[in-house]
């Protein structure tokens, strides 16, 4: 786990291009640990995009959120990992032999071209999923139980940790034990606007929590002052 407070910080690069991507990095990157794309701005800009966080000595967390046959998640995991990013992440729905293929596939690409082993994220059940919408797709819950058993299965795999709710941290830790890594949304200030997020912590409660990383983007890229809006959240959390 990060040990420098601004390190834990993820700052999500929700935008749609590539230069609006560009003024954030420039602006953050000395004030957080990592950048996140994800799908809008991957599908929009392309690798190119994660290149120029990298060139200005940044890492890169790949939220693409893989889901899919065995080999076709590995192939995608091997080619996140030559890309160079620091993280990438896949759905433990998509089960253990997926899980398993796309982490074994990483690490030996990542030793044969000599580049650093990206950390595979899973993502349980997606926390816009309440148990109405599980039972609609027949998982029978409760949701707490769904994700706990998810977050085994992916450590079960070689997955290096999971993305979730800050309530679901304690049972998770629980479960998995204190290496597991735990990368936490839904952050937010008791002052801040809560978007379309329902179960939210701050900074401070979501590692106090036993959080190792926090995905913020709102909270800091609507802020009237950006800069200030990241240091009070290392203030918090140091
Ligand atoms: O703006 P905000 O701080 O809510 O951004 C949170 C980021 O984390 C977004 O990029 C969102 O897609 C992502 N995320 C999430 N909940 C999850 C997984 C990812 O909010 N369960």
């Amino acid at each position: 786990m990060a040990s420098d407070p601004k390190d834990k910080i993820i700052f999500a690069l929700d935008v749609e291009h590539f230069s609006e991507a560009q003024k954030w990095v420039n602006l953050l990157k000395d004030r957080v640990g990592l950048f996140k794309v994800g799908k809008q701005l991957f599908t929009h800009a392309g690798p190119k995009v994660i290149d120029m966080v990298r060139q200005k000595g940044q890492k890169v967390f790949l939220d693409l959120k893989y889901h899919d046959i065995p080999n076709t998640v590995a192939k995608a995991g091997e080619e996140a990992t030559k890309l160079n990013v620091a993280m990438f992440n896949l759905h433990a729905l998509g089960g253990f032999e997926m899980m398993k293929k796309t982490v074994e596939a990483s690490k030996t690409i990542s030793k044969s071209l000599r580049l650093p082993r990206p950390l595979v994220l899973a993502v349980t059940i997606l926390t816009s999923m309440d148990e109405g919408a599980l039972k609609e797709v027949g998982v029978q819950g409760p949701l707490l139980d769904e994700v706990s058993r998810l977050a085994l299965l992916a450590s079960k795999a070689g997955v290096d940790g999971v993305i979730a709710s800050p309530q679901e941290i304690g049972i998770i830790r629980e479960r998995c034990g204190e290496k597991f890594l735990i990368i936490t949304p839904g952050i937010r200030a008791p002052s801040d606007k809560k978007d379309d997020q329902k179960r939210t912590l701050t900074p401070k409660e979501a590692i106090s929590a036993g959080a190792d990383y926090l995905v913020i983007g709102r909270p800091i890229k609507e802020a009237k002052d950006p800069l200030e809006a990241v240091q009070k959240i290392i203030e918090d959390i140091s």
